[in-house]
């Protein structure tokens, strides 16, 4: 049988096999009710443009309200010979009010038509996604209110660098996921073109009122060039960026917490809601949903190079190349709606074992930088006091001592310039309070870091 939307130049039918490979039904049905939505406004600006009588528009805006009732019921029946999902919805009008519905294609072509769904699917999601992560930020600040007075260690290069505030570590991934949200608010933006009305890459033969279809979908703006609409997917990689980045974060936190919960590391309770056990060491609680963040980001991040890739070197203006454009993005937009949700439960559930950090932090050499510090406020060049204070370490090392073992005599065999108030210097609990910068561990900082949060969240 000859195709019914383009069939007309063909003497002999395409193969089964390859109208079943070019369809792509299967992962575009996920656009019905944004490709509805673009016929209703679509129908609309033709009517103003006296191209559809009233009558007709009426006929074809209750035609395609049973059709999205049909979609939203699960009773719409897709089919593969009709390719796409712009094909099944006109087939399925054109049973329901017959001929009429073939009108509703006059001045469009798939090729914008797809483009707009698309768009408006990006759009929606990434404001959708943008809302779960400020949920995620809450349990993130709820968390750095209950720990702003435990302490821990801190690590550069994996090793013990110097004592922060457990609140610190939690806002840190706060602020990660701060900037995320504003990707997505951004990506929203870069959605927000319309390209209906480019048709198939020049423009269309009718007077239709760009503006209308625009103000029916909500459109912020209108593209400005017809050949650039319709091959555009800028705003899908804008989109699947923001996705790989949210993911690269949801990854370094799963990193860090699975380290943390580790048998030599211990200072993390895993809640049992998101572990699993072994089938057979009995004595196993595996943190899968953090591994499975962790892995899921190489798939997030295939899926920004895979439309990378489709996109480099394509002539313009729209090749098929395209479809493939939405497999992808669709993966990438599911992974994060149901990552984030729960990630947000899984901190709201996460323990520090802030008594252990306490014991912890006392025995090292986490205090190292304030020694050094306290000799550079008494007049050694910082230089000098880093070296003596190396020299104190080396010596405790050897020795099998940590700073928690010094003593006076210890300390001014290395320095005259040591008096009895340095053991306020070596003691890891007061560290962070001696930081005096903006956006440090310091109490008073971190909270003012809360505060903000909680203000911008509650807007
Ligand atoms: N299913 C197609 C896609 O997703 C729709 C556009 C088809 N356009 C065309 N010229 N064949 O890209």
């Amino acid at each position: 049988m000859k195709n019914k939307a383009w069939g007309g130049r063909f003497k002999a039918a395409q193969t089964k096999a390859f109208l079943e490979y070019g369809a792509s039904i299967g992962f575009d049905k996920k656009l019905a009710e944004y490709d509805i939505m673009q016929n209703v406004a679509h129908a609309t600006a033709l009517h103003k443009a006296r191209i559809l009588t009233p009558t007709e528009l009426k006929k074809i805006v209750s035609g395609l309200k049973k059709v999205a009732a049909e979609v939203r019921a699960g009773k719409f029946k897709f089919r593969t010979e009709d390719e796409d999902i712009h094909m099944n919805i006109e087939r399925r009008l054109t049973e329901i009010i017959g001929p009429l519905a073939g009108k509703v294609h006059t001045g469009r072509s798939r090729n914008d038509q797809v483009a707009t769904d698309v768009r408006l699917y990006t759009r929606e999601n990434a404001i959708a996604i943008a809302g779960f992560i400020a949920g995620l930020r809450r349990a993130f600040v709820a968390q750095a209110e209950k720990n702003v007075d435990a302490v821990m260690p801190s690590y550069t290069h994996m090793q013990q660098a110097q004592p922060i505030r457990v609140a610190h570590w939690f806002m840190a991934y706060h602020e990660m996921f701060r900037r995320d949200e504003e990707r997505f608010h951004l990506a929203a933006h870069g959605a927000n073109v319309m390209p209906l009305g480019s048709g198939a890459l020049a423009g269309v033969n009718y007077p239709i009122d760009r503006r209308v279809t625009a103000n029916l979908l909500g459109f912020g703006a209108i593209s400005a060039n017809s050949l650039d609409a319709v091959s555009d997917r800028d705003f899908a990689v804008e989109f699947l960026t923001a996705v790989a980045l949210l993911f690269a974060h949801l990854s370094r936190f799963a990193e860090d917490v699975i380290i943390y919960s580790s048998s030599e590391f211990g200072c993390v309770d895993l809640p049992d809601e998101y572990c699993t056990g072994s089938s057979i060491m009995p004595q196993k609680k595996n943190p899968d949903l953090l591994e499975l963040f962790r892995g899921k980001t190489g798939r997030v991040n295939g899926n920004l190079i895979s439309l990378l890739t489709i996109i480099k070197g394509l002539p313009l203006a729209y090749n098929k190349d395209l479809q493939e454009d939405k497999i992808g993005l669709f993966d990438s937009c599911e992974q994060a709606l149901a990552a984030l949700p729960l990630a947000t439960d899984f901190v709201k559930k996460m323990k520090f074992r802030t008594k252990l950090l306490e014991g912890r932090v006392k025995n090292g050499f986490l205090t190292a930088v304030d020694l050094a510090d306290y000799l550079a406020l008494r007049g050694m060049p910082f230089r000098e006091a880093h070296h003596v204070v190396g020299a104190i370490v080396r010596e405790c090392e050897e020795k099998g001592m940590t700073f928690a073992d010094m003593t006076l005599k210890h300390l001014q065999a290395h320095s005259p310039l040591f008096k009895k108030d340095v053991f306020d210097y070596l003691d890891p609990t007061k560290s962070p309070d001696r930081k005096k910068t903006f956006g440090s561990t310091a109490k008073k900082e971190i909270l003012e870091q809360i505060h903000a949060a909680k203000h911008e969240l509650d807007k």
